[in-house]
C-alpha cells in the first residue's frame, strides 16, 4: 500500500517549466543552439548544469567553453529564471495540484518534494505551499540528477518508507525513469509518459480515487 507521495515541483505543481523554457531558450540563442520542441522537452526534469550540457551539445558548442564560462552561462540563465518566478502566487498552482495536496494531508499521506530546482522552496513559499511539506530532498546533495533513481530513494528515506510504499509523481520522461528506476509507483501527467504506471494527460484529472482506478 502507498503511504507517502514525492512530488516533482516544476510542471506538476507549479507553473513553471514555461518560464524554465523561456530561461532556457533566451540562453540557446545566446549559444547559437536552434531552439526545438525536442530540446524543450528533453531539458524537462533535467539539472540546470546537464540543461546547459544538452543545450550547448545540441548546437555542438559543447568544446567552445571553459568550466568558467559555463557556469557564467548557468548563473545568467538562473538569474533570468528567477526574475520570472518572483512574479508567481498562489494562482500559479497548477489546476487541481491544491485540492489533491488537501486530500493527501486530510487522509495523512506522508508528503516529500523531490524537485531537482534548487529554487524549490523559494518557489514553494510564493506558492505558499511550504507547510504541506514534511521534506525537501536537497538536489546539491545528490551525486547524480534525474533520470538517475537517487533523488527519489532519498525522498523515500525522508518518509521514513520502503519505496514499495512510495508514489511518484512527474511530468517529464526523466522524471518517470527516476521514479521507476527507484521501484516506486509512477505517476505521470502529460502526452508520452509511456513508462508511468498512472498516467494523466492534465493535473486537473489527478485525485486519489482517479489513481486507484488504474491500479
Ligand atoms: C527542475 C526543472 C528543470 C530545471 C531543474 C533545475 O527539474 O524541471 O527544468 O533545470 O529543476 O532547476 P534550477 O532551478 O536548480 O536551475
Ligand atoms: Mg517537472
Amino acid at each position: 500500500d502507498i503511504k507517502g507521495f514525492a512530488f516533482d515541483m516544476d510542471g506538476v505543481i507549479a507553473d513553471t517549466a514555461r518560464f524554465h523554457g523561456q530561461a532556457w531558450h533566451q540562453l540557446a540563442d545566446k549559444v547559437g543552439t536552434e531552439w526545438t520542441p525536442e530540446l524543450a522537452d528533453a531539458l524537462k526534469g533535467v539539472s540546470r548544469m546537464d540543461s546547459l550540457e544538452l543545450i550547448l551539445k545540441a548546437g555542438g558548442h559543447e568544446n567552445e567553453y571553459t568550466e568558467e564560462e559555463k557556469n557564467a552561462l548557468a548563473t545568467e540563465k538562473n538569474d533570468n529564471y528567477v526574475r520570472l518566478v518572483e512574479t508567481l502566487t498562489p494562482d500559479d498552482i497548477l489546476p487541481g495540484m491544491k485540492a489533491f495536496l488537501d486530500e493527501l494531508k486530510d487522509t495523512h499521506y506522508h508528503l516529500v518534494l523531490a524537485s531537482a530546482s534548487k529554487n524549490a522552496p523559494k518557489v514553494l513559499q510564493y506558492l505558499q505551499l511550504t507547510d504541506y511539506f514534511e521534506g525537501i530532498v536537497d538536489p546539491a546533495k545528490l551525486s547524480k540528477g534525474k533520470p538517475d533513481p537517487e533523488i527519489y530513494v532519498e525522498a523515500a528515506k525522508t518518509m521514513n518508507l520502503p519505496v514499495n510504499q512510495v508514489a511518484g509523481v512527474e511530468d517529464a520522461q526523466a522524471g518517470i525513469q527516476a521514479i521507476n528506476g527507484a521501484g516506486e509507483l509512477s505517476i505521470g501527467i502529460g502526452s508520452s509518459l509511456h513508462d508511468a504506471d498512472v498516467k494523466f494527460n492534465t493535473t486537473g484529472e489527478v485525485s486519489l480515487a482517479a489513481i486507484k482506478k488504474q491500479l
